[in-house]
C-alpha cells in the first residue's frame, strides 16, 4: 500500500521557456515555497549566464555546479515534487530534449512582453511528440506586456494549444493591480506602493459582487467582468482528463520575480499534474505500480576532476523499487550492476539513498559503461523508447592533431557522444568522423575537454550539410534503394548506433532526392 502511495505523492516535471522568460526565477520560487532554500538568487548563482556563448570556461564551471541543479526535489503539501532542470541556453537544447523524456509534465513560462519565442515552440513541439501535458505561466506582468487575449490568442496559433485561462490578470504594467484566480474565485491584489508584496487576497465566489469596485475600482472592475464573461464564452472549461491527455492546457498569469500567482500556480499544478506516468518500452507498456524495478539512463555528467574520468548517470525510476546494493540488469550489455551509494538530489545537497520510487531520480557512479537511453530492469529485456536523437544544425569534421594519441582521442570522443554532448557521424565512404551540435559553443566544449580529460587534441575542417536525415526504407535490397545508396555515397553516415544516415548539404537538395527515391523515408530524428 505505501509504494502505491509513495508513486501518487510525486510529481515530476521540467520548467522550460525560451532564454530570459524567467524560468530560473520561477524555479527558485518554487523552491523557496518548498522551503527547499531559504534566500532568493540560490539558483539564479547557477545559471549559465547569457552573453557567455563563446565563454566555454564559464560553461566547464557550471557543469559542476549544474550536478546539484540538475534535480530539485521537495516537499510540499505531502507531494514530493522533483523538478529537472532543463539548461536554458540554446546550444544545450538536445540536453533540454532529453531531460524531457524524464518528465511527466511540463510548465511552460512565457514572457508577457514577448509572447512565444522560436525556443518555446521547437521545446513544445517536443513535448507535443511525447504527449507531456503542459501548464502555461505568463510571466512578468509587472511590466508593459502584449494584451492578455492576444497572448491566448498566440499560444494557440503558434503553440497548437488548446488554451484554458485558470487566472486572469487585472490590468498590466504600470497598472496592474493583480489577478483574478478563476481556478479558486479569489482575487489576489498587489500592494500598490510596493509591488512585492500582495496586500490581500480576497474570495469573490460572484464577480457581480458590489464589493469588486471597493477592490479595484469601477472601471477596472467592469472590464474585468466583460472580460471573464469573454474567457467563459470563449474557452472551453477546465477538464483534468484533456489536461491529462494534452487536449487542453492551462494558463496562469503571474510575475515570478514578485512572487505574484507562484502560490497558486504551484498549488493548482500538485491537485491536477500528473503523478508517475507509465512508460512506452519496444516490448510493451510498463506501469509504475509495477514491483519490480525498471528505469533508464536520461542524462549523463562527466566529472570535474579530469584525473578520474568518472561519470555519474542520472536514471528515472519507471516502475519498482530501486535499491541501494541490489543487483540490477543492464541490458544494452546484458551485465549485472550493483549500486552502493545512489545519490538523491535536494536543492541544495545530494544524499545517498537506501531506496527511490517511480518518478524519482537517482544518479549512479558510472565508470563509462553507460550511454544516455540505456534501460536497468530485475531481469527483463526492456528497452525504453521516446530518446531519439534530433538532426544537429551545425557540422564538422573532427580531425586527430597528434598521431601519437589516437586512441585516446577516439575514447574521448566516444565517451562525450555517450554523454550526449553532441552525435558522432561516420562517413560511409572514407570512414571521416564528423561531429554535430546544436550550437556552435559545444565544439569549443568538446576541443576543450578532449584536451584536459583525455590529452587528446583535435581540430575542426568545415563541412557544408544542411541537415542530417535518418533513412528508412522498408526493403533495404530494392532497386531504388540501392541506387540511392550508390547516387548518394558521398552523403551517406553511420550513426553511432549504426544507422543510416543521410547528410543533405541543402534544402534543395533534400527536396529533389525525397522527389527521386519515393519509397524511401527521411526522418529528423532517430527514433520514427
Ligand atoms: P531564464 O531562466 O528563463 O533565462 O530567465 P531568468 O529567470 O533568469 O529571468 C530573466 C530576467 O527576467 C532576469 O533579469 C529576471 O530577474 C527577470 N524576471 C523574471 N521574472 C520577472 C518578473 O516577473 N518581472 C520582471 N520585471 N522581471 C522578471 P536580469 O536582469 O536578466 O537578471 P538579474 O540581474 O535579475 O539576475
Amino acid at each position: 500500500m505505501r509504494f502505491k502511495e509513495e508513486i501518487n505523492k510525486r510529481r515530476t516535471f521540467g520548467i522550460i521557456s525560451h532564454p530570459d522568460a524567467g524560468k530560473t526565477t520561477l524555479t527558485e520560487k518554487l523552491l523557496l515555497f518548498g522551503g527547499a532554500i531559504n534566500e532568493a538568487g540560490a539558483v539564479k548563482s547557477h545559471k549559465i549566464k547569457r552573453g557567455a556563448t563563446s565563454d566555454f570556461m564559464e560553461i566547464e564551471r557550471q557543469r559542476g555546479i549544474s550536478v546539484s541543479t540538475s534535480v530539485l526535489a521537495f516537499n510540499y503539501n505531502e507531494r514530493k515534487i522533483n523538478i529537472l532542470d532543463t539548461p536554458g541556453h540554446k546550444d544545450f537544447a538536445e540536453d533540454t530534449f532529453r531531460t524531457l523524456t524524464a518528465v511527466d509534465s511540463v510548465i511552460v513560462v512565457i514572457d508577457v512582453a514577448k509572447g512565444v519565442e522560436e525556443q518555446t515552440e521547437k521545446l513544445v513541439e517536443v513535448c507535443r511528440m511525447r504527449q507531456i501535458p503542459v501548464i502555461v505561466f505568463i510571466n512578468k506582468l509587472d511590466r508593459e506586456g502584449k494584451d492578455a487575449f492576444d497572448l491566448l490568442d498566440e499560444l494557440e496559433k503558434k503553440l497548437k494549444f488548446n488554451v484554458c485561462p485558470l487566472s486572469f490578470p487585472i490590468g498590466m504594467g504600470y497598472d496592474f493591480q493583480g489577478i483574478y484566480n478563476i481556478w479558486e474565485k479569489n482575487l489576489m491584489l498587489f500592494n500598490q506602493d510596493n509591488k512585492q508584496r500582495i496586500s490581500k487576497t480576497v474570495n469573490i465566489t460572484d464577480l457581480e459582487d458590489k464589493s469588486l469596485n471597493e477592490f479595484i475600482g469601477e472601471k477596472p472592475s467592469k472590464k474585468l467582468k466583460e472580460e471573464v464573461n469573454i474567457i467563459k464564452e470563449v474557452y472551453p472549461k477546465f477538464n483534468q482528463c484533456d489536461y491529462l491527455s494534452c487536449k487542453q492546457q492551462p494558463v496562469f498569469f503571474g510575475s515570478a520575480l514578485n512572487n505574484f500567482g507562484v502560490k497558486e500556480l504551484l498549488d493548482c499544478f500538485i491537485s491536477i499534474a500528473p503523478s508517475p506516468l507509465p512508460k512506452e518500452s519496444i516490448e510493451r507498456i510498463i506501469n509504475p505500480n509495477e514491483l519490480k524495478f525498471s528505469g533508464f539512463v536520461f542524462k549523463i555528467h562527466a566529472n570535474m576532476d579530469p584525473k578520474h574520468r568518472d561519470r555519474l548517470a542520472f536514471i528515472k525510476i519507471v516502475s519498482g523499487i530501486f535499491k541501494r546494493n541490489k543487483p540490477y540488469h543492464h541490458v544494452r550489455i546484458n551485465k549485472n550492476f550493483k549500486f552502493s551509494s545512489p545519490n538523491a538530489f535536494f536543492a541544495e545537497k545530494k544524499e545517498i539513498v537506501n531506496e527511490s520510487y517511480p518518478g524519482d531520480i537517482v544518479g549512479v557512479h558510472d565508470s563509462g559503461n553507460f550511454k544516455i537511453g540505456d534501460s536497468f530492469t530485475e531481469g527483463e529485456n526492456i528497452n525504453f523508447k521516446g530518446i531519439p536523437s534530433f538532426s544537429p544544425e551545425h557540422f564538422r569534421f573532427i580531425n586527430n592533431q597528434d598521431p601519437m594519441k589516437s586512441k585516446q582521442l577516439a575514447k574521448g570522443i566516444d565517451q562525450l557522444m555517450d554523454e550526449g554532448v553532441a552525435q558522432l557521424f561516420i562517413l560511409e565512404l572514407n570512414g571521416r568522423k564528423i561531429i554535430g551540435t546544436v550550437g556552435a559553443l559545444q565544439f569549443e566544449v568538446i576541443q576543450y575537454r578532449l584536451e584536459h580529460e583525455y590529452g587528446a587534441k583535435c581540430s575542426y575542417e568545415n563541412i557544408n550539410i544542411h541537415k542530417a536525415c535518418w533513412v528508412e526504407s522498408t526493403e533495404k535490397i530494392s532497386n531504388e534503394f540501392i541506387e540511392f545508396k550508390k547516387l548518394k555515397n558521398k552523403f551517406l553516415a553511420k550513426d553511432k548506433s549504426k544507422n543510416l544516415v543521410f547528410l543533405a548539404d541543402s534544402s534543395f537538395s533534400l527536396e529533389m532526392t525525397k522527389q527521386k527515391f519515393k519509397s524511401i523515408k527521411f526522418h529528423y530524428k532517430s527514433e520514427f
